[in-house]
């Protein structure tokens, strides 16, 4: 069921649902999550159950504030509380040891936790209507089944488990691709996952390099190659091969739509093009609402040109890669 987000008495209603051990996907400032209270393993196990996801894969745990992270946590160690100081409330998810006993469900297992407080205005309040019902903190994973491109509009929600989920609505997301994650546990940060925050950010923040993940970094699910994959076959090429490409298609029947900066020269009349905006937050806003909408038309191709190598396209360059892989 969909609830207009904004009211209190909306907030209040879910947060009661939170604590009574029930699902509620709420809109963050990155993508939309399935929620469930971390402090309880009957509730957490409906969130592997709807999205059809492996139980030893980690949810992030989202908080009021960082205090309330430090319940979950056995040591934070002093980078970590340096991420958290300058980037939450926002879209940062910092990794440290879990503390013994605690959302051992949550964490599927594993000895580390995934910490997050959002700024988005509904999910703050959510988090602390519900921690004033005595729930310590939100488990939630995007509102998507597993494999599937995260949901950055309540309709996504709905679209992927049905009218009998609460899902508060709160417009569309801000950041449109999911929180940045530096894993702290391992005495040097790693980043396991890029979002909007540049490195340049995140090392300034930190105050000291950051590394990136390799083969002893955990198995995580946002970090599998096919993730966030349409149901079309999605390919990334420069500009230059995407003219080539189109030659090359002619008139085949395959239904096409195109992401590119410009109008590409030679694309049929039958393709759908869509204009891939200049900054890359803007592509990050849109992005999986844009391969959303080309699955929903039923297209089979989906030819997107591949974005400037810079910094600021870290983000939307790791998601399209992943959705390209097969
Ligand atoms: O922006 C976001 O982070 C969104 C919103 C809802 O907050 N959440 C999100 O959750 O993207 P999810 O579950 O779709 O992706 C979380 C990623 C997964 O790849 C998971 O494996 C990883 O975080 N993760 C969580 N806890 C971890 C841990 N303890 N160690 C390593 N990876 C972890
Ligand atoms: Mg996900």
């Amino acid at each position: 069921m969909l609830l207009e987000g904004s009211d209190s008495a909306v907030v209040d209603r879910a947060a009661a649902a939170l604590a009574a051990g029930e699902l509620v996907a709420f809109p963050t400032e990155t993508v939309y999550g399935l929620g469930a209270r971390a402090d309880d393993d009957a509730a957490v196990a409906k969130i592997f159950a709807a999205k059809g996801r492996p139980a030893d894969h980690p949810l992030i745990i989202h908080v009021a504030d960082a205090d309330s992270a430090r319940s979950f946590a056995a040591h934070v160690p002093p980078v970590a509380v340096r991420l958290i100081a300058s980037f939450w409330p926002g879209p940062l998810t910092v990794i440290v040891a879990r503390a013994a006993a605690v959302a051992a469900a949550a964490a599927g297992g594993h000895a580390t936790i995934g910490l997050r407080c959002p700024s988005h205005p509904i999910a703050r309040a959510l988090l602390q209507a519900a921690r004033r019902r005595g729930v310590p903190g939100v488990a939630a994973p995007s509102a998507n089944r597993f494999g599937r491109i995260s949901p950055t509009r309540a309709e996504h929600v709905v679209a992927e488990f049905g009218d009998a989920l609460m899902v508060i609505d709160g417009g569309p997301c801000d950041v449109g691709i999911e929180s940045c994650i530096v894993d702290c546990s391992r005495g040097r940060p790693v980043l396991l996952r890029p979002g909007v925050l540049t490195r340049a950010q995140i090392e300034a923040a930190a105050g000291e390099p950051l590394h990136d993940s390799d083969d002893a970094s955990p198995r995580a699910s946002g970090t599998l190659e096919t993730h966030y994959a349409p149901r079309a076959a999605l390919r990334v090429m420069p500009s230059g091969m995407l003219h080539t490409a189109l030659q090359m298609l002619g008139d085949s029947p395959l239904k096409l739509a195109v992401y590119s900066q410009s109008l590409p020269k030679g694309i049929g009349p039958l393709a759908r093009h869509r204009t891939m905006p200049a900054r890359a937050s803007e592509v990050a806003h849109e992005l999986f609402s844009v391969l959303r909408a080309f699955d929903d038309e039923g297209v089979q191709l989906i030819w997107v040109e591949e974005p400037p190598a810079t910094p600021e396209w870290e983000g939307v360059r790791d998601r399209l890669r992943r959705a390209s892989a097969s």
